[in-house]
């Protein structure tokens, strides 16, 4: 692993983990902990420095987050964002209040001066655009603070005690809205706490490497390969690390896009490691037949998935790992009190109840979605594998809409390959975040040369989002569109309708079922 840390402590803002990315980018290594993190962990974890997230209270609420004083006293650098300001500034000596009338509440795009001589803002020009949300204000700062930034309404937008390294800021760095917010945090990386941009996926791949091999000795390893990026990095890396100890069951549910079951063994051909892959499609469309609910649809090809992969576990017999492809979201929500359930998410390759194995092993359980392509691509992962949209682990199961058939999936699949292949040529690929093919129950009556039809209506899907819990639909050209609904009448036989999906998640959800 790196030798240097960034420690973000967590106060419960909405940008906490776009912060951990923001700090990785920069090439330093960091981890998102909870707010209450005792001393001696923060001791042990050994950062260059440390990170106070925002957070939704306020700092003289009763009960509000604290973080142990004794952090003050490490000698670490400290940067404060919004709510983390606020903390250094009450701890430190200083007072915050809440904001009377507009004075120096701010929301939204602020106006700000820099002081261009404090560390934090060196480099950068000396007025810039900064994004607000805050309703509290400090009225006194702290002794030994200067004020390193100013708006129209507010006169301490940013402070700094740089002797003891304190920085704290107002407005949020993380977000794209402030202008030159990830310069600032690289100034906080590199001239505060000295980083040296020491965490590269070449790195991470060595360190895990070793580590898995250290952990795993001369045990056998079992991994339940979905075709997702996740699992199939997951799976380079532990054939790179242990090889022929690794046995990888690829259950292909008869669900996955055109081509994708074959682009993945095929991926896997060329390494050292154990590969199985059980072809289930007829098994699952026979489990499917007649259901049309989406919830008992998801449900079935969730316990079906299991339930295949149990069947392979137990002929390898007693294996000593069983390995997943968790990621750092993953494990930062998990544990956090959960929403709704408006879909009962499953990812495949999820925890088999029976299977007989003493350890779970998360190689990727650090590493955000982008990293985790990084990885792919270190490890020599085909690009088309590993730039891979994200795709729901019941796969086509959840765009037919209504009952599955062979000649459904077979439908929707040429539909989908064709409006993949249009955007591919259209070079849109990189900016839609997800984009498919739905097979729609509805069949309408069209004329196709001197005949009538009465044929399907595929409906096209396209959003942009950063975390899919919001969605917008995207804005492809109409001249794209056309290309992709004349190619889909002309070669899809059974289909006579293309039609345009323009809702925004909320209130539509991104997949129809
Ligand atoms: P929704 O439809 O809930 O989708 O707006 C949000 C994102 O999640 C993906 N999705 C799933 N991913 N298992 C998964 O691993 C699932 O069951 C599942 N259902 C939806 C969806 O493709 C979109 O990216």
């Amino acid at each position: 692993m790196t030798n240097q840390k960034i420690l973000i402590l967590d106060f419960g803002g909405q940008y906490n983990q776009l912060i951990a990315r923001r700090v990785r980018e920069e090439q330093v290594y960091c981890e998102v902990q909870p707010w209450d993190l005792p001393l001696e962990e923060i001791r042990r974890f050994d950062p260059i420095g440390i990170i106070f997230t925002g957070g939704p209270e306020s700092v003289y609420a009763e009960g509000s987050p604290h973080p142990d004083p004794g952090v003050y006293d490490l000698g670490l650098p400290i940067l404060g964002i919004c709510y983390g300001c606020q903390l250094l500034a009450q701890a430190l000596g200083g007072q915050v209040v809440p904001a009377q009338a507009d004075a120096a509440r701010e929301y939204g795009k602020t106006e700000t001066v820099f002081d261009t001589a404090c560390a934090l803002f060196r480099g950068l020009p000396e007025r810039s655009v900064t994004w607000m949300s805050h309703g509290d204000y400090m009225a006194r700062v702290p002794e030994g603070f200067a004020l390193a930034a100013r708006s129209a309404a507010c006169p301490n937008v940013a402070i700094c005690d740089e002797t003891r390294g304190f920085y704290g800021v107002q407005f949020h760095p993380e977000v794209n809205h402030t202008e030159h917010g990830r310069k600032m945090l690289r100034n906080f990386l590199y001239e505060v706490c000295g980083a040296l941009g020491d965490w590269t996926m070449a790195d991470f791949k060595r360190a895990a490497v070793a580590r898995i091999r250290e952990q795993v000795g001369g045990g056998r390893v079992l991994l339940a390969l979905s075709g997702g990026v996740d699992s199939s990095v997951a799976a380079a890396l532990l054939a790179e690390a242990v090889g022929s100890q690794l046995t990888c069951v690829f259950v292909d549910h008869g669900l996955l896009r055109k081509n994708e079951g074959d682009e993945v063994e095929a991926a896997f051909a060329c390494r050292d490691l154990n590969f199985v892959r059980v072809d289930a499609g007829e098994l699952f469309l026979s489990r499917l037949a007649g259901v049309t609910d989406p919830e008992r649809k998801r449900k079935i090809i969730g316990e079906e998935f299991i339930r295949v992969f149990e069947r392979e576990a137990k002929k390898l017999g007693r294996v000593d790992y069983l390995a997943q492809g968790t990621i750092y979201p993953d494990v930062i929500e998990s544990g956090k009190g959960k929403a709704a359930v408006i879909k009962s998410h499953h990812n495949v390759g999820g925890l088999p109840e029976h299977a007989d194995f003493k350890e779970i092993i998360e190689p990727l359980r650090l590493l955000f979605k982008d990293e985790v392509r990084q990885l792919g691509r270190e490890l020599g992962l085909p690009e088309a594998l590993v730039s891979r949209q994200p795709f729901p682990g019941p796969g086509l199961g959840v765009r037919v809409i209504g009952e599955l058939t062979k000649e459904k999936l077979e439908l929707l699949r040429e539909a989908d390959y064709i409006f993949r292949d249009e955007v591919a040529k259209a070079g849109l690929a990189g900016e839609l975040s997800q984009y498919f093919a739905v097979l729609t129950n509805l069949r309408s009556v069209g004329v196709m040369g001197d005949g009538r039809s009465y044929d399907y209506a595929v409906a096209l899907r396209s959003v942009q989002t950063s975390d899919f819990m919001t969605a917008d639909w995207s804005r492809i050209p109409y001249e794209v569109l056309d290309r992709v609904s004349t190619r889909i009448v002309n070669e899809v036989r059974g289909v006579n309708r293309v039609l345009y999906d323009i809702t925004s998640k909320p209130p539509a959800t991104v997949e129809f079922e």
